[in-house]
């Protein structure tokens, strides 16, 4: 077994290949997590008045560094659907409007906008990625051909979840800003999994899940609002805002900040969550994606199905694979109840793909596994 296993709190026995769904998280950072918790309940009202602002704040300072964006941009969520509601319910949309997404997005997401769609009469469109990706150029090509006058908003991963690709946005992002079109980035996978700027990036809107690739414990997600929307991004929960003890430094962060009475200790841990990263897991963050391009390879001499990209570039540390056909039905709890694999199997556009993701704790002998399993199941 790889060492570093022994420093999460994941099942020692069993074969832990989809970090990608929930993450991990690591006991140093899952320590100071329940050391905030018992802060809290320890003297509650000076917790709740004075010590969660400053510890909050602190949380993004180090994030802001992190992503690259001030902390006064950053706002805490529990996970990145909140996050995407909460600007949801901002847009006004109208019968006019589209919203512009890839057809490789969050199926829950994917949800919440045909919901606003049936509200608002809004279009939603799902333009086509198809498969075989190779070239840049051709996958920014083929997304804004669904662009049109009346796109509003572009909605796009910038690592998809069914198919684990890293979809290379900058250019899209820059058209967009050209177009007056808003920029909404779904990178659920992304914060911990490859480098982030979101300055750079120059996106309106970010949103970001902690506890996958930062291993934060569960529950902790942001989203980044570029300052010229401050003035009418509104909480759909109001609260106390500037009334209450929350010190700022501005209204918006207020606004947001203070939703009730809430156990606010997981957002308190990201400082250590992000010292964790850089001690033990970014200086093995090639590694393991060596590991994840070895098993891209594997999957093709195993399963004997094309790839949906050419790899390299496409990917960071995961990958999706498609399944033939006539694959047992029941190959994902076959894999957990016999073979102990834990490893996501899914259901995307008529075809099933597995996904396997590649964190620290993970090694060769763990692909090896999954390869022996699949070789005798098929
Ligand atoms: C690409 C992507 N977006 C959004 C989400 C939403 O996460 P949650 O259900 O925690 O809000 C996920 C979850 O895995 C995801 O993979």
């Amino acid at each position: 077994m790889n060492q570093l296993k022994e420093n999460f709190l994941i099942d020692p026995d069993s074969i832990f290949l989809n970090h990608g769904s929930y993450g991990a998280c690591p006991r140093p950072v899952f320590q100071e997590y329940q050391r905030w918790q018992r802060l809290l309940e320890e003297q509650p009202v000076h917790f709740f008045t004075d010590t969660v602002y400053h510890a909050l704040k602190e949380s993004r300072e180090a994030l802001g560094e992190f992503v690259g964006c001030d902390e006064d941009e950053l706002l805490f969520f529990q996970n990145p659907t909140t996050a995407i509601s909460n600007i949801l319910y901002n847009l006004e949309l109208n019968n006019n409007d589209e919203i512009l997404m890839t057809d490789h997005e969050y199926g829950a997401l994917i949800r919440a906008w045909g919901e606003m769609g049936k509200r608002t009469g809004a279009n939603i469109v799902q333009q086509n990625i198809p498969l075989g990706l190779t070239y840049e150029e051709d996958f920014v090509d083929n997304f804004w051909k669904g662009v049109t006058k009346n796109t509003k908003v572009i909605f796009i991963s910038h690592i998809t979840s069914p198919t684990a690709l890293v979809f290379p946005l900058k250019k899209i992002i820059q058209r967009a800003k050209d177009k007056g079109i808003l920029t909404i980035v779904d990178g659920a996978h992304v914060p911990g999994q490859i480098d982030l700027n979101i300055q750079e990036l120059d996106c309106d809107f970010y949103t970001g899940a902690l506890h996958k690739w930062l291993c934060a414990p569960k529950g902790t997600s942001y989203l980044f609002v570029k300052r010229e929307h401050h003035g009418w991004m509104r909480p759909l929960i109001y609260s106390w805002g500037k009334q209450g003890a929350d010190p700022g430094p501005t209204e918006f962060l207020q606004d947001f900040q203070w939703q009730g009475t809430r156990d606010m200790s997981a957002f308190l841990t990201i400082p250590k969550a992000i010292e964790f990263f850089y001690e033990t897991i970014h200086p093995l963050r090639l590694e393991c994606r060596q590991i994840t391009l070895e098993a891209f390879t594997k999957f093709q001499d195993v399963i004997g199905t094309d790839p949906i990209s050419t790899g390299i570039g496409w990917l960071g540390q995961m990958v999706s694979h498609p399944l033939p056909n006539d694959i047992h039905n029941d190959i994902k709890s076959i894999l957990l109840d016999e073979y102990k694999i834990e490893i996501p199997i899914f259901e995307w556009k008529d075809q099933k793909l597995i996904r396997i993701s590649i964190q620290v704790y993970n090694d060769r002998k763990d692909v090896e596994s999954l390869m022996i399993a699949l070789e005798s199941i098929k």
